[in-house]
């Protein structure tokens, strides 16, 4: 199957992690997602090794938290030694009283309030991705008066195509992160970053896309980067200690995906920063890396009880489930393809073609359509793959339907991890 931790039991039965989904999904009850901590820790220690293995571990991993924000995560993280990026105040807050220590964060996003940023200073954030002018006033501002200078880095489009789904590129001239090198706003947003006086420039940031199954996008975000901290060097005589290149290492989500070669992407950058530098002119940054998806999604699944199996005659066969786009809203976005399975019968041939639909009143409300699936009936469990990113985090509660809970799966023992959102709940705020 496509990762190591999804197996098949002498059951026929769909396991995950070690643990058997079909026990699973009935002592949680479903929609329920489940969390492989050892597949989280691993992608970690793959990513250090990494670091190690090209920058001599001087390089820095920080998880990209909207892929998937609730406190146990930020836990697991803190103990693997990563760094984090946060892009809001409930993502920090989430984090700050998971206690993950504040100076290890960095604070992004294109438009950060006053109150996220006057909240962030208190707690001691390590660093803000500024992405404009007002921005960086507001910061300097907010340090004067705290009395404090704040570490920051600057947002910086590169202007690269990688080639991905259009609502997940941000690297381009044409985009609503940062300054553009290309237009001349971004050296001209350094220079004036420079001259604030409590605002410390720590160095510069990018990020091209998400989902990239290719090297030659990072690498040439690297160059057109390193080139422009030479004429920074140049300009301004400053000397940048940080290049952030951002995420977007691409995830296999079904047997048709590439396989990305994670060694090959690092072992390029690397090449590329090094000759770059070549010349001593300075010391090349220190680079650091934000990983989301490669994280968490091949850490995930979701567990579904199928509720209907109908075959409109001449047409399609429809598997109804009891959640749909309010937990997984990916395909409705962006038709993303997944894998599903019926965890009951999970040895036998997906021989069915069908359509697997969700409960809301919506019929866009889809999490994927084509798709091979065991034959199935109400009752039986239906299990999606690799949802540990950006499912989750992206979860809602369209037609007020509560999100599902989390368990977390770890050495064989199971934890409720995120509690199951009650009626209760839903109405908590209403008055
Ligand atoms: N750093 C920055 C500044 C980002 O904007 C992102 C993702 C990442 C890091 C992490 O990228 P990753 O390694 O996860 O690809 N909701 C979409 C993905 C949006 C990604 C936004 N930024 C999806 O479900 O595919």
């Amino acid at each position: 199957m496509l990762y190591n931790n999804l197996t098949i039991g002498e059951n026929g039965h769909l396991f995950f992690a070690g643990l058997d989904t079909v026990a699973l999904g009935k002592k949680y009850g479903t929609p329920l997602y489940l969390i492989d901590e050892e597949k989280i820790r691993e992608n970690c220690r793959l990513y250090k090794s990494f670091m190690d293995k090209y920058f001599d571990g001087k390089a820095r991993v920080l998880f990209a938290s909207k892929s998937l924000s609730y406190k146990n995560i930020y836990e697991i993280v803190s103990s693997e030694g990563l760094y984090i990026d946060v892009v809001s105040g409930g993502e920090l807050y989430t984090a700050y009283k998971a206690g993950f220590d504040t100076s290890k964060m960095y604070f992004h996003g294109n438009n950060k309030t006053d109150a996220d940023i006057e909240d962030a200073i208190e707690k001691g954030i390590g660093y803000f991705v500024a992405d404009n002018r007002e921005e960086l006033d507001s910061i300097n501002r907010i340090a004067g008066e705290k009395k404090i200078k704040q570490q920051v880095l600057l947002r910086i489009t590169p202007g690269i195509d990688p080639h991905t789904h259009k609502a997940v590129v941000t690297g381009s001239v044409d985009s609503k992160f940062g300054s553009a090198i290309e237009t001349g706003q971004a050296m001209e947003i350094v220079k004036y970053t420079l001259a604030l006086p409590n605002v410390e420039l720590k160095g510069l940031h990018c990020h091209v896309g998400s989902q990239i199954f290719d090297s030659q996008p990072f690498v040439d975000a690297s160059k057109i980067m390193c080139a422009f901290i030479k004429d920074i060097l140049e300009e301004t005589g400053y000397k940048t200690e940080f290049l952030n290149l951002g995420g977007g290492l691409g995830v296999r989500y079904t047997e048709a995906d590439p396989v990305l070669d994670y060694d090959a992407v690092f072992s390029d950058i690397a090449n590329t920063v090094k000759e770059a530098f070549a010349d001593g002119k300075m010391e090349a940054p220190v680079l650091c890396f934000e990983p989301g998806r490669s994280i968490v999604a091949n850490a995930g699944i979701t567990l579904y009880t199928v509720g209907s199996f109908k075959s409109i005659t001449g047409y399609k066969n429809y598997v109804s489930i009891d959640g749909g786009m309010p937990d997984n809203p990916r395909y409705a976005l962006y038709q993303s393809k997944y894998t599903a399975l019926i965890a009951d019968r999970a040895g036998e041939e997906a021989s069915l073609c069908v359509t697997v639909a969700g409960r809301c009143c919506e019929s866009g409300d889809l999490i994927g359509e084509d798709m091979m699936l065991q034959r199935c009936s109400r009752g039986d469990t239906l299990a999606v793959l690799v949802t540990g990113a950006y499912n989750y985090s992206m979860a809602s509660n369209y037609n007020r339907l509560p999100r599902p809970a989390i368990v977390n799966v770890y050495k064989g023992e199971t934890k409720v991890v995120v509690k199951r959102e009650s009626y209760e709940d839903l109405i908590r705020n209403d008055l």
